[in-house]
């Protein structure tokens, strides 16, 4: 049992959770998830570790209440306690000699770019970070950033605080003006598409976490498959870290929306595929 220290509501959407975990603490590194799971009768889900202390022993991570399990977790309360953690998972983010580094968090996803840009930062690289979310009152992070980046950049979609536009608007601006040695993007599928779309036409390497669904996180179930470098790679053990230059995103949107309709999942025929969880419900 992992007992809740902290919990706070960042946004209608979005509460921040700091749990006992001090295995997972003293071995966590920047860019790794856990897989919790709530009770009994709970599903796993992945979360990236936005922050650990290994003196206090604890792990934090920010969630959004999207389905069962996320929601679940944001109504819990200090002092309860989350059944299983499990982690840290997947390969942690490589940060040291890369030079001019643009991390970019969009929504939820400035969550999991927080540690990979502050261990960029310590490692001795030159940081800047775009955060971009739809309006100013679902924006999350900006105080935990500045704390140790100064050129912070933020785009709201409706122009209700920072620049007008998306994230791309202020790298485009970026790109231009400057030379970089790496993007690393984290957020929508759609919004990491798009960047990678844009720094390949400026030849900087992007990295780009990937998202996509998971059961077991261990390379067992094959829910996480993603199609990269034109061949099946899994995101929780060969990523969730990839060049976003070869990643088939459209293919990742794709099985996206498939587990968005259980109908439509149910009646799909995934050959060769894992259908854990997915009996027709009628
Ligand atoms: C490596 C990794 C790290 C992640 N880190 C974070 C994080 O730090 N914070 C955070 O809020 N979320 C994160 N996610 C996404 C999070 O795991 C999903 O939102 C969660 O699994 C949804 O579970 P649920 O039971 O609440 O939703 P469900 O009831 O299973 O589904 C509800 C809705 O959420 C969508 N959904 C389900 N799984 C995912 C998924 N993996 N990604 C996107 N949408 C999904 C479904 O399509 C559906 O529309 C991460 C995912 C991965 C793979
Ligand atoms: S989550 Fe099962 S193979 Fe990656």
């Amino acid at each position: 049992m992992h007992k809740i220290v902290r919990k706070e509501q960042l946004n209608p959407e979005i509460c921040l959770v700091e749990a006992e975990a001090k295995d997972i603490a003293l071995a966590a590194e920047a860019g790794q998830f856990v897989i919790l799971r709530i009770d009994e009768t709970g599903e796993r889900f992945p979360l990236t570790l936005y922050d650990w202390d290994t003196e206090k022993g604890t792990v934090t991570v920010v969630c959004q209440a999207v389905g069962v399990s996320t929601k679940k977790l944001c109504a819990m309360a200090e002092g309860e306690a989350i059944l299983d953690i499990a982690g840290p998972l997947g390969h942690a983010a490589k940060t040291k000699n890369i030079g001019k580094v643009i991390c970019i968090g969009g929504g939820v996803g400035t969550a999991e770019a927080y540690p990979i840009a502050k261990a960029m930062q310590a490692s001795g690289n030159d940081v800047t970070v775009i955060i971009g979310s739809r309006s100013k009152d679902l924006l999350i992070c900006e105080e935990d950033i500045k704390k140790f980046c100064d050129k912070v950049h933020i785009t709201t979609d409706d122009g209700s605080y920072g620049k007008k536009g998306f994230v791309t608007d202020v790298l485009k601006e970026l790109l231009e003006d400057g030379s970089y040695d790496l993007v690393f993007a984290i957020g929508p599928v759609i919004m990491m598409k798009m960047v990678s779309g844009m720094t390949k036409k400026y030849s900087v390497k992007t990295l780009v976490s990937l998202n996509s669904i998971m059961i077991d996180g261990t390379g067992m179930c094959g829910g996480c498959r993603v199609r990269y470098d034109e061949k099946p790679h899994f995101a929780c053990v060969d990523g969730p870290e990839f060049d976003g230059h070869l990643v088939d995103f459209d293919d990742l949107m794709h099985r996206g929306d498939r587990y968005k309709d259980k109908e439509k999942m149910a009646d799909d025929h995934y050959e060769g595929e894992c259908k854990i969880g997915l009996d027709k419900k009628k």
